[in-house]
């Protein structure tokens, strides 16, 4: 028995979901609540004892079993869920061995950082020392931040780690390395850079940094995603501010790597830097587990803003829909209100590095000023939106009402939902009418339902029932364990399509990595043991055009049954509710998938015909 299993015959998934859906309240043989991953008035989240299953049947039209529920909740990844879910059953797991903590890659790391030092403070680190000077970055701050160069000649950092022993695959999959026409490394990746090394929140290099010397394009290089190294999974001198962060309760997160110098040669010390991306969750989440509050410093004129804008408004959902949901146990320790986001636009074409160094009292006045994200958001849409027309302003409340909804605190939501009314120039009560609606008409065609035929049921059983192997699930990791051919085209396999958990998770590291080494890196021994074990297992002889329908054949199956298990869980959604005896109406699940369209369609009448 796989500790999945184990977990998942000691745990109900009732149990499992009302730890935090509070709400969530027996209807026939299932349970219904409003959904907790989006805002909605009809409770269209189902949970099917009988299968261990959920889905939600409204906006998001998602579903799985306890630990994607889990994952999605707690916006955490498989191994996560698992965790949580074992001290909840009293499964213990073998320690996981630290995440690619192994890795040679760290090693290759901190041989070329050596490397990068040594000719920093060399002769011919003449020029990047007179620039890093120019950028006031005197000697201790290079020191303090491993400043490097890479000498321009392009050839040196390659002869130092091949004396030193590192392999040329181990070189080529750093990223610090460009590989020549004969597959072999051929020359360095940096060349004529000043360097920055990229620590993790433990402080180990994980990449590096280059910028230009002579105003040359591109103006940073970072080292590509490689097995220890993913951009949107870290921040800039999260090592260096974990400890101020945990101790002022605040983060800020500017956009560059000079920006966090600056800052933290000025004795402001919980500075990180998102690396000029729009913030991921991952790192969000990264802050989140250490400080109470985040404030975000935007370039004003940056052309990344809209990017910005757009993750922003994702990541508060995603992250204000899991602070939502409550939770029994504490086992997580993470603040639950993420109405502490605050937004500071840096105008003027000032980066913080200047502001820091030039007005440092600005600067703090700036971050003291610092607006809370919802409402930054709704007035930077409303400033790019035409609020004098209809289709701007119905426009704007759809992009905002699921944000403002996902605000946790009752008093705030309520606050920016005024807020919303007033910029659009309708009373709230008006607003509230239109985006509540929908609760009339579905209720009624509720009552309305059809009885459902007596055998549905038991088909649906079958359908739902997890076997301990998914064979046709397996087959696909074997080919992708086994077939570059196949293994470049994992995009294309989509997890929603995996019922077993530890498939998906596997999958899911593929998909992550991209290649086998690193999936194999990324996953946990009993995970990383059946990958393994997917690319030892025989495989019948076929040819290629043989193995290719193999291949489609089977994406073609997972989809038909994704597909069929989808239809099954539609039937039983309604066959079981508690209003009415029996029910199946198509019109209901048709009507609840359609909640958020008929919202928008309502929203527009009102803005364009009027209030009734
Ligand atoms: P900026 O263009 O604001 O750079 O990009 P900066 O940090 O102020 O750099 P200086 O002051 O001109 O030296 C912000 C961040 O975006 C990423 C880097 O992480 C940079 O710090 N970036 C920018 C790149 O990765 N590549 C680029 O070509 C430019
Ligand atoms: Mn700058």
């Amino acid at each position: 028995m796989t500790t999945v299993d184990d977990i998942r015959a000691r745990l109900d998934i009732v149990d499992v979901v009302s730890g935090y859906v509070p709400d969530l309240k027996r209807t026939g043989k299932n349970y219904h609540a409003r959904c907790p991953f989006h805002q909605e008035r009809t409770p269209s989240f189902v949970v099917f004892p009988d299968t261990q299953n959920w889905r939600c049947f409204g906006g998001c039209a998602t579903g799985g079993d306890m630990f994607s529920f889990v994952m999605r909740t707690e916006n955490t990844d498989f191994t996560g869920a698992m965790r949580l879910l074992a001290a909840q059953a009293g499964v213990r797991i073998e320690e996981r061995r630290e995440r690619n903590d192994d890795d040679p890659l760290y090693g290759l790391n901190d041989a070329a950082q050596q490397f990068f030092k040594q000719s920093f403070i060399a002769e011919r680190g003449a020029q990047a020392r007179a620039y890093a000077e120019g950028r006031h970055i005197g000697e201790d701050a290079a020191a303090r931040f491993g400043i490097g160069y890479a000498p321009s000649t392009g050839g040196e950092l390659l002869r130092s780690l091949g004396a030193l022993g590192f392999n040329d695959d181990l070189l080529l999959r750093s990223g610090l390395v460009l590989r020549g026409d004969d597959g072999t490394p051929s020359r360095d990746m940096f060349r004529g850079r000043l360097m920055f090394p990229l620590r993790d929140v433990d402080g180990r290099i994980a990449g590096f940094a280059g910028r230009s010397l002579d105003g040359s394009d591109p103006k940073y290089i970072n080292t590509p995603q490689t097995s220890v190294f993913d951009k949107g999974r870290m921040l800039y001198a999260l090592d260096r501010a974990r400890e101020a962060i945990g101790a002022e309760g605040e983060a800020v997160v500017v956009e560059g790597y000079m920006d966090v110098i600056a800052a933290h040669e000025h004795g402001y010390r919980n500075v990180v830097a998102s690396m000029g991306t729009a913030l991921t969750e991952t790192q969000v989440a990264l802050l989140k587990a250490r400080a109470q509050r985040i404030v975000l410093a935007l370039d004003a004129d940056a052309a990344g803003q809209e990017a910005m804008l757009q993750s922003l408004r994702t990541t508060w959902e995603l992250v204000g829909s899991v602070a939502a949901g409550r939770r029994r146990t504490e086992v997580l320790n993470r603040p639950d209100d993420i109405s502490s986001l605050r937004i500071v636009l840096i105008t003027e074409g000032k980066d913080p590095d200047e502001l820091i160094r030039n007005d440092p009292a600005q600067w703090q006045r700036l971050l003291a000023d610092a607006v809370p994200a919802v409402e930054f958001l709704i007035h930077a849409e409303a400033s790019r939106l035409d609020m004098g027309s209809a289709q701007g302003k119905s426009a704007l409340v759809e992009r905002l009402l699921p944000v403002v909804f996902a605000v946790p605190n009752w008093a705030d939501q309520e606050r920016y939902f005024s807020r919303l009314a007033e910029i659009v120039g309708v009373p709230v009560a008006t607003l509230e009418a239109a985006v509540g609606r929908l609760q009339g008409p579905l209720h009624s065609q509720q009552r309305a339902r059809r009885p459902a035929p007596e055998a549905g049921n038991r088909e649906l059983e079958s359908v739902f029932t997890v076997a301990e192997h998914d064979p046709l699930e397996e087959r696909v990791l074997t080919l992708l364990a086994q077939d570059p051919e196949f293994m470049a085209q994992v995009e294309e396999v989509d997890p929603d399509t995996f019922v077993r958990p530890e498939n998906r998770a596997v999958l899911f590291a593929l998909r992550d990595a991209g290649t086998m080494e690193g999936a194999i890196a990324q996953l946990d021994g009993q995970l990383a043991d059946r990958l393994v074990r997917h690319s030892l297992e025989a495989l019948p002889p076929a040819d290629r055009k043989q193995r290719t329908e193999e291949w489609t054949g089977c994406l073609r199956r997972l989809e038909e049954r994704r597909l069929r298990n989808l239809k099954a869980q539609e039937a039983a959604a309604f066959s079981s509710d508690a209003v009415g005896d029996a029910p199946a109406d198509p019109e209901y699940v048709q009507a609840v998938q359609r909640q958020a369209l008929e919202v928008n369609e309502r929203l527009r009448d009102l803005f364009t015909k009027g209030v009734d």
